[in-house]
């Protein structure tokens, strides 16, 4: 240890550690600074608070660290993931039943409600609570009372909720998924983490802290990076968010181990960027057009953009039939070694190919397979995939 190494812990030890150090939450971003004030202002109350953003921004952390900054820290803190739990269960879990209520329910249970009592409770992914839990819920924000399923007799709780969503649950209330009355109640104090691209004050920080991590974890070297790497870092669109640029530096301090990284090395973990139609859409102006106007011109393009999207859909499923139809003539064997395959040993293959390509995070082999983490919950326990 050098001289220097001791007047810093000296240094430490007098300036206690910040509210940001102290709960792990890095970034120095305006954006992020202002969440975090929003953070310590909100968490010793008893307020309702909804945290909305993209996938891997930050939300759970967040949830967490206003939970440690209440008075209700030394209780517990349930986290509940209403998207991976099956709809049929759902209400017993959150609020428990009592016994026989309904087949299969051999003794009473308490719901999560019930575990939170004096503590807090963390609904995730609340965009996929069922309407019928949804009304239940909206009772317990109301007046802290709710039934166990089977019972007719109100019970209390004094819960602290935190809600959070990728969803945009405006859309989910137009559609008729989520209710109204709920949607107002839940957002009268609404954290917004915006994605990791809008505020790219916070790379080098979170970089440099995940470079220490994993290099400590996988006694791997950080052999530096150079300005236009970090710039590339700084400019890729970070669709995984926090959690992606994680994963990218675990992966890159491993395989690059000692290597001084400039820009070409770091796109090589970066994937491209096709931005979506709606982004890359020449819109018209509105200026010196009426909004109608400008309006049918916007629609009769999304049709047009629709008419040449079905043709080209068209072409691509001509050209495979016709390349199915040469294999089959010229390799018949090599066609029917797929369809030997039923359509149920397929869909197994491709589940158990999804849990190990992301070794078991079930979030994201949901996503990559398109379906709803609840679905894959069931098929996992139908092919006894656990
Ligand atoms: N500001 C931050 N400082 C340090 N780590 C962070 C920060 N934001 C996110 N992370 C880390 O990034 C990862 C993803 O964060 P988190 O799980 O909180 O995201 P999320 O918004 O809940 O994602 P999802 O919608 O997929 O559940 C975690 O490992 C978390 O610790
Ligand atoms: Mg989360």
């Amino acid at each position: 240890m050098s001289w220097l190494d001791n007047v810093e812990s000296a240094a430490y030890k007098l300036n206690p550690r910040s509210f940001q150090e102290e709960h792990g939450i890095l970034g120095e971003s305006v954006e992020l600074k202002k969440i975090v004030e929003v953070v310590q202002q909100v968490a010793p109350t008893d307020i309702t608070v909804l945290i909305t953003g993209e996938s891997g921004v930050g939300k759970e952390i967040i949830a967490k660290t206003i939970h440690a900054a209440s008075q209700r820290s030394k209780k517990s803190l349930i986290t509940v993931n209403s998207g991976a739990i099956p709809e049929g269960i759902i209400e017993s879990e959150l609020f428990g039943h009592e016994r026989g209520s309904f087949t299969g329910a051999a003794g009473e249970r308490k719901g999560d409600f019930e575990l939170a009592d004096n503590g807090t409770i963390f609904l995730d992914e609340i965009g996929e609570l069922p309407l019928s839990a949804q009304v239940k819920f909206l009772r317990i924000l109301e007046n802290g009372e709710f039934l166990r399923v089977g019972s007719s007799m109100p019970r209390r709780v004094n819960v602290r909720v935190l809600a959070a969503t990728n969803k945009n649950l405006e859309a989910e209330v137009r559609n008729g998924h989520f209710r109204s009355d709920l949607y107002f109640r839940l957002r009268s104090v609404n954290i917004v983490i915006p994605p990791l691209r809008q505020r790219v004050d916070d790379v080098p920080v979170l970089f440099r802290a995940f470079v220490d991590e994993f290099s400590a974890k996988n006694n791997a070297k950080f052999g530096g990076i150079s300005d236009e790497g970090m710039n590339a870092l700084k400019s890729y669109h970070w669709p995984g968010n926090v959690r992606e640029l994680r994963n990218v530096v675990e992966s890159m301090l491993v395989l690059e181990s000692g290597k001084f990284l400039n820009a070409a090395d770091i796109n090589k973990y970066l994937k491209e960027y096709h931005p979506p139609a709606a982004e890359s859409r020449n819109l018209p102006m509105v200026t010196g057009k009426s909004v109608e106007q400008a309006e049918r011109e916007l629609i009769l393009r999304a049709l047009f953009e629709i008419k040449a999207d079905v043709l080209e859909l068209k072409n691509v499923l001509h050209e495979q039939a016709t390349a199915l139809a040469h294999v089959q003539q010229n390799d018949p064997m090599a066609i029917q070694a797929d369809s030997s395959l039923s359509l149920t040993d397929m869909e197994h293959k491709l589940i158990a190919e999804a849990l190990q390509r992301f070794k078991g995070n079930r979030r994201a082999a949901a996503r990559a397979l398109n379906i709803s983490e609840r679905t894959l919950y069931r098929k996992i326990k139908e092919y006894h995939l656990e």
